[in-house]
């Protein structure tokens, strides 16, 4: 067993509290293209033009052509390994909740059932004039789709520029500051507020455990343990691993 996989399985097995933190590298090997690597999605679409709440409010129309093309890549997506393993470890009582920034609802589609949505979701939609709601099926295949009172509609998910979901953040927050150990996987760790809470944990004693494809912000000052590789891979070696010593 690989001697870094073999301490982040121990890890886990001594916490009390472990949580996991995600973005959109989990999602990759989902089909999901991700925001800042080479042909992410901000490679395409200028995050200040297609991503603000500002740009949202002034040119809808313009906003759903991205929403569109991410709605279409996230309904063929299907979970990966990455996002099983998880709700495996969530199943053996090793990983409490899942804080995600990603809209894709992969994590509960694997099965993890403590999920909070970060970022919100793209599940409803929300009219900004009205405040009617709809779930996305009833507006499935209408671009950009509209309100009965006229209005396009906007998906419930969190812009540039918008708040935080008040529970969300609180509870975040709260998890972050009590636990014992923190599996970061697939984010760049540039967007705030959510890149607050691995600070959060490690200021508060938590081990932290950082799956990436490359080194970013986190590594070397605030990570322990850093498995360089995909997502999908590493997390099976850790849940093999886990399951391994567990069984000893
Ligand atoms: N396995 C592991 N890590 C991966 C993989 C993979 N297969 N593919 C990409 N990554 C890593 C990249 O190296 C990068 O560090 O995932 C990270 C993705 O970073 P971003 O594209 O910045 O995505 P994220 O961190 O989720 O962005 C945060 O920014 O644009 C906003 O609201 C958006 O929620 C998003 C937030």
């Amino acid at each position: 067993m690989d001697e870094l996989i073999e301490k982040a399985a121990r890890i886990i097995l001594e916490s009390k509290l472990t949580i996991a933190l995600t973005g959109a590298g989990i999602s990759v090997e989902s089909g999901i293209p991700d925001f800042r690597s080479k042909g992410g999605l901000w490679d395409r679409f200028d995050p200040e033009e297609y991503a603000t709440i500002y740009a949202f409010t002034k040119t809808p129309e313009k906003v759903w052509l991205m929403l569109k093309e991410m709605e279409e890549t996230v309904d063929n997506a299907k979970p990966n390994e990455a996002h099983i393993g998880l709700s495996e470890l969530e199943r053996l009582g090793l990983l409490q909740t899942v804080i995600t920034q990603n809209i894709d609802n992969l994590h509960q589609e694997a099965g993890s059932r403590d999920v909070i949505e970060y970022h919100g979701n793209s599940r409803s939609l929300t009219c900004l004039r009205c405040n009617r709601k709809y779930d996305y099926k009833e507006k499935k295949g209408e671009y950009p789709p509209k309100c009965e009172c006229g209005k396009i509609l906007k998906p419930d998910v969190i812009f540039f520029g918008e708040a935080i979901p008040v529970k969300a953040m609180a509870r975040s927050s709260q998890l972050a500051s009590t636990c014992q150990a923190l599996l970061i996987i697939g984010t760049s760790a540039v967007v705030s507020p959510f890149n607050i809470l691995p600070r959060q944990a490690k200021q508060a004693g938590s081990k932290i455990i950082e799956i990436n494809l490359e080194k970013t912000v986190l590594t070397g000052h605030i990570t322990d343990i850093f498995l360089q590789g995909k997502a999908s891979e590493q997390v099976s070696h850790v849940v093999s691993a886990v399951k391994e010593l567990r069984d000893l």
